[in-house]
């Protein structure tokens, strides 16, 4: 396990510390925000100046000695986020060295994020002086226009251990599912390879998920929204304590059972709860094609829907035996009253549900879903749930939308239903 002590405060890549970040433009902005946030006991307070309306190093330290005083022992992340990587303001790197410098030596903050990676030139000297004051250096470096290769993730991190930061950090922009599983795959790797604690985050709402399964990606920090966002797709501080500690206190001893029409978002959720809860999760329907080592449509194809019917049921009943689980059943699992008998004696039972239009825009491109070959429209999806709504809904514990929310609040929503 990897440990950083950041003031009083010890951060691992086991259990992320979440970080509040304040947003403020003027100075009684600033105290205001700090005021709520630190309501809310956030692990660490991150300052954002380059919000703040100015950056003469004098008018920073005053700000930032009232803000010390506000927040008390929650250790301070100090951070100027410049235009090139995202944040609000320009300046020279002659002031950026100076501001950062100035700030470390009044001691007020236990950490100071310092854009290492693309200021390499200035980098071990700033950090250097930074960590003389007894400040921790976070080196950052964001891609807001996409999300490099898996080999450039970990180069990055690397390379800012190099330069001497005492946590590494990266932030990418998601522009599809794979770019996310990129950055979770790069951070498992880098996590191995750089001896530092790391930080990584897919932003946007793609990216929502890798804010919440750090315990997976080995990120020791996650950022938070407190009073507003700074960066895209942070979620509220409240949901994602709630998730991280999720990891630690939600441990059932049945099953959860997700049922659904096709393309609900059974197989998307059920994985997404798993990153978030370390419950392990296995899909019945994935199971059923390694078990018969055949893929579905063929099945349907060559033995017809009975045959596989009654596999499904032996899948289920196989599943059965288990405990603990996220079992994400195919949407056709509800339809024979056994297999509902298997699921209620052995957990819970959660119907996902989302709106004909919804499914169909979610399905329409695969090949995969023999049941609506050649009937591909939201009239047909919409006339096949009526007639299996009967099946569905009375046999369900719980019942939580898929297309209202994100998939972080949808898992969310979950979880807040199961524990009542
Ligand atoms: C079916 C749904 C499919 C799969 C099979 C039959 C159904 O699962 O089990 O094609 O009858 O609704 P998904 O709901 O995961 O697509």
């Amino acid at each position: 396990m990897k440990e950083i002590k950041i003031g009083k405060k010890v951060i691992t890549n086991k259990y992320p510390a979440i970080c509040v970040p304040v947003v403020g433009k003027s100075k009684e902005e600033v105290l205001s925000q700090a005021n709520e946030i630190v309501k809310l006991q956030p692990d660490l307070i991150e300052l954002r100046c380059d919000i703040f309306e100015s950056t003469d190093v004098e008018d920073v330290k005053k700000m930032l000695s009232e803000f010390k005083n506000t927040v008390g022992e929650v250790p301070i992340l100090f951070t100027f986020r410049t235009d090139k990587e995202g944040g609000e303001k320009a300046i020279s790197d002659d002031d950026y060295f100076r501001l950062n410098v100035e700030v470390a030596k009044t001691k007020n903050v236990e950490l100071i994020d310092v854009e290492a990676y693309s200021k390499k030139d200035m980098a071990p000297e700033l950090i250097k002086e930074i960590k003389e004051c007894g400040v921790k250096v976070v080196g950052s470096n964001h891609h807001f226009e996409g999300t490099p290769e898996k080999e450039e993730i970990i180069d990055t991190l690397l390379q800012m251990e190099k330069l001497g930061a005492d946590i590494c950090k990266i932030a990418v922009m998601p522009k599809n599912e794979e770019d996310v599983n990129t950055l979770i795959e790069a951070s498992v790797q880098a996590d191995n390879k750089v001896k530092t604690p790391i930080v990584t985050m897919a932003m946007g709402e793609l990216g929502e998920i890798t804010r919440v399964c750090c315990a997976v990606t080995g990120s020791c920090i996650t950022f938070a929204a407190g009073t507003n966002a700074s960066a895209p797709g942070q979620l509220k501080y409240n949901v994602v304590r709630e998730l991280i500690d999720s990891r630690e206190k939600f441990h059932p001893d049945y099953n959860v059972w997700l049922i659904g029409f096709m393309g609900t978002g059974k197989t998307t959720v059920s994985q997404a709860l798993s990153k978030i809860t370390g419950m392990e999760v296995v899909d019945a329907d994935e199971y059923l094609v390694k078990r018969e080592n055949m893929a579905i449509s063929d099945i349907f194809e060559k033995f017809g829907e009975k045959y596989f019917r009654d596999i499904e049921s032996d899948v289920i009943k196989e599943l059965g035996k288990t405990s603990g689980k996220i079992i994400s059943c195919g949407g056709g699992a509800v339809l024979r009253t056994k297999n509902v008998d298997v699921m209620k004696q052995t957990g819970k039972i959660v119907l996902l549900r989302a709106s004909a239009q919804s499914i169909y825009e979610r399905v329409k491109d695969g090949t995969d879903r023999p049941i609506l070959n050649g009937h591909m429209n939201v009239e047909y999806i919409e006339q096949l749930m009526k007639q299996r709504e009967d099946k569905y809904k009375p046999v369900a514990d719980i019942e939580v939308p898929t297309d209202k929310d994100g998939l972080v609040m949808t898992c969310h929503d979950m979880l807040s239903k199961l524990k009542k």
